[in-house]
């Protein structure tokens, strides 16, 4: 089927090579003609474990192209819409003026059987706005909203082999295209939910808060634990164990950061209050605060290791994206704890795996190196911020040897303590003493 992708980010660009690996013929659209430029060289423009493999199978096959011009989607029988929704400068809420632009340029260009499939996060409500928009515009295009679930680091595996899809239509026909194109997903028996566009819309939002509120639950947890000498690790494990519960997204740490959970659960927030509901989900700012508190406590932590201030004290910040396996570092808590700590006078040397780019742009300031050697020598305080795997398999006794005094937080507990402090560190997790 000819299928187009409006908008080549994390989410569009990977969604197009997929659908090129379904044995579609797809074309993905971009305003940005240097990212556009490398994706039609096959050469993924974020670090994505997959997707460059992924593009030089599609655009080898001749089924994956790119391209800045709109017009190049308009031969296409399902347009997937995947542009940006990020948080409005000055509120809460998201910004909805991609999706309009796109919807609104599509409206000129696509076939009246067509069918335009919103993949991108919005508040819940938009699509049937986009409908009226459409329909104002003079096209007869369907509209279907078909949320996205995918995490960064497995973004490849989370698109084509998604745990459910989920279809929000206003016509059993645009289901029935919308199974055509995944055919092949659907082949592995996952679960589809069919439904309207709200419930589809509410989804994806629901389901990103719950995770978000798991994560600031077990944070919450971790404060306790700090009051009292418990070990919320250990905690996490426990209650894991409960299948009601999970183990899963209960690791205590710095918090969620990144292009979604943050924002997504403050548009969340800004749209319940439009609708007057307000109230069902004040917990969210809760979840938030609880979720920027955990940075500050990492930050504390470093200050009382030092004795009192991190001024012009050296201090390695290993980690700067969100999350392992991604080059993220959109609202990262661990470019976050490093720029913090920097402002209070430390004299920091930050590193990443693939970070670094990233970082440099969103704070100029800090000292970066590609070496976690070359950032932990000399230094006085080592602070784990993102669980890399080379981070979490430090030799404690060599990286000892390199610093100047060996103190480490590890503010995502992945540290085994009992063999950090065997070889003499001042040791400290985030919500275990
Ligand atoms: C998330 C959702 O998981 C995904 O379904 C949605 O489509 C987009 O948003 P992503 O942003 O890629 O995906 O990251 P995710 O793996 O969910 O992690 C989000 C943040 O939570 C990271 O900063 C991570 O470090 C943090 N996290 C996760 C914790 O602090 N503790 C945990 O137990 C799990």
């Amino acid at each position: 089927m000819k299928i187009s992708v409006i908008g080549c980010g994390y989410l569009g660009a990977v969604h197009a090579a997929a659908m090129a690996r379904l044995g579609h013929d797809v074309v993905g659209i971009d305003t940005d003609a240097a990212k556009v430029e490398k994706l039609s060289a096959g050469v993924a423009p974020f670090f994505e474990p997959g997707l460059p493999e992924l593009l030089s199978e599609g655009i080898g096959s001749g089924r994956l192209r790119f391209s800045t011009d709109l017009a190049d989607a308009a031969g296409a029988r399902v347009h997937f819409l995947a542009v940006g929704t990020p948080q409005l400068p000055n509120s809460d809420g998201a910004d909805l003026r991609y999706v309009h632009g796109a919807v609104d340029a599509l409206a000129r260009v696509v076939a009246p059987d067509s069918l335009i499939v919103g993949k991108s996060t919005v508040p819940v409500g938009t699509a049937g706005g986009l409908v009226d928009r459409l329909r104002t515009a003079g096209s007869r295009a369907a509209l279907a909203w078909n949320p996205e679930f995918l995490r960064e680091g497995f973004a490849v595996a989370d698109t084509l082999t998604p745990d459910r899809l989920v279809y929000g239509v206003a016509d059993a026909d645009d289901a029935a295209l919308l199974d055509e194109v995944y055919v092949d997903v659907l082949a592995t028996g996952i679960p589809r939910i069919v439904t309207d566009y709200a419930t589809a819309e509410l989804v994806k939002t629901a389901a990103n808060a719950f995770l978000a509120t798991k994560i600031s639950f077990i944070n919450a947890m971790a404060e306790i634990a700090e009051a009292t000498g418990a070990d919320v690790t250990t905690l996490a494990d426990a209650i894991g164990h409960d299948a009601r519960i999970g183990r899963r997204f209960l690791n205590a740490g710095i918090g969620f950061g990144g292009g979604c959970l943050p924002k997504d659960i403050r548009a969340f927030t800004a749209r319940a209050e439009e609708l007057g509901r307000a109230e069902s989900v004040a917990f969210l700012r809760q979840v938030d605060a609880i979720n920027l508190r955990r940075r500050e406590r990492a930050v504390d932590l470093a200050v009382e290791l030092l004795g009192g201030s991190v001024f012009e004290r050296r201090i390695a910040v290993l980690g700067l994206t969100f999350k392992p396996d991604s080059d993220d570092t959109r609202d990262s808590p661990a470019l976050d704890v490093a720029a913090r700590l920097h402002g209070l006078g430390a004299r920091v040397r930050a590193t990443d795996p693939e970070g670094i780019g990233n970082a440099r742009l969103r704070h100029p300031q800090l000292d970066y190196t590609t070496s976690a050697e070359e950032a932990l020598r000399d230094a006085e305080l080592a602070v784990l911020v993102t669980e890399w795997r080379e981070y979490r398999d430090l030799d404690p006794e060599r990286v000892a040897g390199l610093m100047a005094t060996p103190r480490v937080i590890d503010a995502r507990n992945v540290l085994d303590p009992a063999s950090w402090r065997a070889a003499g560190f001042a040791y400290r997790g985030l919500g275990r003493s």
